[in-house]
């Protein structure tokens, strides 16, 4: 028999006696989705997503969702159930796991509140997926081991503590100088992925680990290698050995950090022996990936947007109202483009205990999912949907939609935020203190159309002109 971190809640065996009651498959309310619409989901919703690549995107499988606006079509099947079967959440099967699919922003805060208990983010696929590169990730750790692995991530990526003085300036110089590296590379040509991520992974290497992993290209292709197997998160087998290496050359960087770099933060912090300071780091390296990506989807968005192009421009020539580091617009373009297309498309959590939803009770062990794109752009985020409106992360009016969490909410939101949005913002003023950027005619982004559900990013191509 497998060990239990190995099979699914579902797959349990039988229920106790004292269960029984509860842990029917069918849900009499909230409502059971008809096999008909389980298949639905299954192959309009789950499979397009895990054929992207939750873990790690696939270039390929990105274009043809890009072709077929995958995220349209699985955002349209969420709203139909809606309408059909209430306010959920709906119940699924996917095999032997028990689902149940968020369908409102009030369900939706209230388990992010209620993280990590009763609600945790160390879901059974989270961990087989994430354990292949951070096995004492925060994010798939339980008990006394995660709550003194959150404190650290609060407390290393907290850039209001005082030790983050020195962070600041080292860390701005050297974005800075990365991305004007890839600005001036771009001239007389595009700016496409390829030559984007190949700075912004220098600059993380040097942000992260320090100026000696800059080129250490074979660090984040490891990452990258492991992350792909983590794809396949239920199948295949684990592979124990490049994991180690990979473990191996990050503590060995983090042991060397200097005090300027985000591991250099990890040696000032109070730890306890659970918690596994540098064994943070991988999912730090592997979160910057989707910074990126969010951080070149911004760029599109200013291509189509001449008006906020403009803005972001002077904030990019000016500074921000606080000072150098300051560039609210600029951040709100990011946060914009996670809303737009977020990076997790799917948040999952496993109850630990029986939850009571609108009379009914779900059993422990149910695996509660919200995709993202539904909330971000459909109903629950009326009546921004598909406008671009980076406003509205400024003046107060998407902190008071619960449905939009790109960097999730509660007690399991990313510590991370601030600093992939400092590091964006200050990036992406980089990028535009000498060039404006058009988009090529081809693809899905373009002025005065609807801003498409899908946007691969591997396929954007930005021209830049002289400002
Ligand atoms: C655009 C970039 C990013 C986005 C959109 C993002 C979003 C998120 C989301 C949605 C979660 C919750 C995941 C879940 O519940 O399964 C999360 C967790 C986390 N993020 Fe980020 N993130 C980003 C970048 C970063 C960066 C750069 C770091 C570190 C430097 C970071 C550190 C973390 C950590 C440590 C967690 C786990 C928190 C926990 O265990 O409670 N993130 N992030």
């Amino acid at each position: 028999m497998a060990p239990a971190a190995d099979r699914p809640p579902g797959g349990r065996g039988p229920a106790p006696a004292h269960h029984r009651r509860l842990s029917s498959p069918r849900l009499a309310r909230p409502g059971h989705a008809a096999v008909r619409d389980e298949l639905r989901l299954a192959t309009r919703l789950l499979l397009p997503a895990l054929a992207e690549g939750l873990i790690q995107r696939r270039p390929r499988a990105m274009a043809r969702a890009e072709r077929k606006q995958a995220d349209r079509t699985a955002i349209d099947l969420v709203r139909d159930l809606r309408a059909r079967y209430g306010e959920g959440p709906l119940g699924l099967r996917a095999g032997p796991r028990r689902v149940a699919l968020l369908l409102t922003a009030d369900d939706l805060e209230r388990v992010l509140r209620q993280t990590p208990e009763p609600f945790s983010p160390a879901a059974w696929e989270k961990r087989r997926a994430l354990d292949r590169f951070q096995p004492h990730g925060s994010l798939i750790s339980g008990g006394e081991p995660r709550r003194a692995r959150r404190r650290i991530n609060e407390a290393a990526l907290d850039l209001a503590r005082p030790p983050h003085a020195e962070l600041l300036p080292a860390l701005a110089a050297r974005v800075t100088e990365e991305a004007g590296r890839v600005a001036r590379e771009a001239e007389g040509g595009v700016l496409a992925w390829e030559g984007f991520a190949a700075g912004w992974w220098r600059a993380v290497r040097r942000a992260v680990l320090g100026d000696a992993a800059r080129e250490d290209t074979d660090l984040t292709g490891r990452l990258a290698a492991l992350r792909a197997a983590g794809n396949w998160s239920l199948l295949g087998p684990r592979r124990r050995l490049p994991r180690a290496e990979f473990l191996v050359r990050v503590q060995r960087y983090a042991f060397h950090a200097p005090p300027d770099t985000l591991a250099g933060q990890l040696r000032a912090l109070d730890t306890r022996p659970e918690a596994d300071p540098v064994g943070q780091v991988p999912h730090w390296l592997f979160a910057f990936d989707a910074g990126g990506a969010a951080t070149l989807r911004a760029l599109a968005l200013l291509a189509a947007h001449e008006e906020s192009a403009e803005r972001a421009a002077r904030e990019a020539a000016e500074g921000g109202p606080g000072g150098p580091w300051d560039l609210p617009f600029l951040r709100a373009c990011v946060q914009e483009s996670v809303r737009l297309w977020p990076t997790t498309p799917l948040l999952l959590r496993e109850s630990t205990e029986d939850t009571r939803w609108r009379g009914t009770l779900v059993p422990r062990g149910t695996a509660f999912v919200a995709y993202t794109p539904y909330f971000h752009r459909a109903e629950p985020a009326a009546p921004y949907g598909d406008a671009f409106a980076p406003g509205i992360w400024l003046d107060g009016r998407a902190a008071g939609l619960p449905a939009l969490v790109p960097f999730s909410a509660g007690p399991g939101a990313c510590p991370g935020e601030d600093v992939v949005l400092l590091t964006a913002s200050l990036w992406l003023a980089a990028l535009l203190r000498r060039h404006r950027y058009a988009l090529g005619p081809k693809g899905p982004l373009r002025p005065g159309r609807r801003i498409p559900a899908t946007l691969d990013h591997f396929a954007l191509r930005l021209t830049p002109h002289p400002a």
